[in-house]
């Protein structure tokens, strides 16, 4: 039987640390970090994710403001509202909230973010010096959260082999970005994979970032393995992973639950991230 990583307190201990850190920032001088989220159009997830990023910025005493647009809302004035957050000096991170509505264009809206307040880290300049490996840039949160989780087992990365089954740029890419910076040996799985389970069945470190309600099972899992479940699929009105829970944790040597295992983990990343922005701006401006 596997053993439960708990999300929740791993999160818990980083917010506090980050809090910790705010309050000597501010009290060395430094403007009290503010979190600008664009959340455009009513996707009843999202709504839910934007208030627990709200709520996050309030317990380690950062400042946060949400831009609630219309699923109508036009392209020229999403990147409108974008371009007033990256040239307000009083917002040191910003946010996309992602999916956009149909209609509006991710990448162009992404891309206009100034780079140094994307705590997101979608940006291309971010995105490219991820894959330089030069850490001042900022990188996507869920996937940092990830290795955060990983390391907590006290597994070592080094030689691992470490699969990612999904590609996105949220989360498939830079995970195994990450999990190469880390020394593991990386395989990147998508829709098109054949044999997934083949695949899968070699990971040491597997990370599933699908999207796909429990298409990981048991038996697609090696014996002794970290299984990382990064998917939330809504399925009636339950949070699923992309990991079929109960055949998997008969193998895992440590398995994450969904809800409570990646999730509170972003958010804790997403702050350190803010605040980071608002030390490297404070930072440019001294
Ligand atoms: N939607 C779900 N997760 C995320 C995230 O980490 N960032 C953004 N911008 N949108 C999301």
């Amino acid at each position: 039987m596997a053993q439960i990583i708990d999300g929740k307190s791993i999160a818990a201990k980083a917010r506090s640390e980050v809090k910790a850190e705010v309050l000597k920032f501010i009290s060395t001088g430094g403007p009290r970090p503010k979190l600008a989220v664009v959340l455009a159009g009513d996707d009843p997830a999202s709504q839910v994710y934007v208030r627990n990023k709200e709520r996050g910025c309030a317990e380690v005493g950062m400042a946060s403001e949400v831009r609630r647009l219309p699923a109508s809302t036009r392209q020229r004035d999403l990147i409108d509202i974008v371009r007033q957050l990256n040239a307000d000096k009083g917002v040191h991170g910003i946010l996309v909230q992602l999916p956009l509505p149909t209609g509006l264009n991710e990448r162009e809206a992404l891309d206009e973010v100034d780079p140094r307040k994307d705590v997101d880290g979608l940006h291309p300049l971010n995105m490219g010096k991820l894959l330089k490996g030069d850490d001042s840039g900022f990188v996507p949160c869920t996937p940092q959260g990830v290795i955060e989780i990983i390391l907590s087992t006290g597994i070592d990365l080094a030689g691992k082999a470490a699969v990612v089954v999904g590609r996105s740029n949220l989360v498939g890419k830079p995970m195994a970005l990450l999990l190469l910076q880390n020394n593991a040996t990386v395989t990147i799985c998508h829709s098109r994979t054949v044999n997934l389970g083949e695949v899968t069945k070699r990971a040491d470190i597997l990370v599933a970032a699908v999207g796909s309600p429990r298409i990981i099972h048991g038996e697609m899992i090696k014996q002794g393995a970290v299984v990382v479940d990064v998917g939330t699929n809504r399925v009636g009105d339950k949070l699923v992973g992309d990991v079929d829970f109960d055949s998997a944790e008969e193998r895992a040597a440590f398995i994450t639950p969904v809800p409570g295992g990646v999730g509170p983990m972003t958010i804790a990343l997403l702050l350190r991230n803010t605040l980071k922005a608002a030390a490297l701006l404070a930072a440019k401006k001294a």
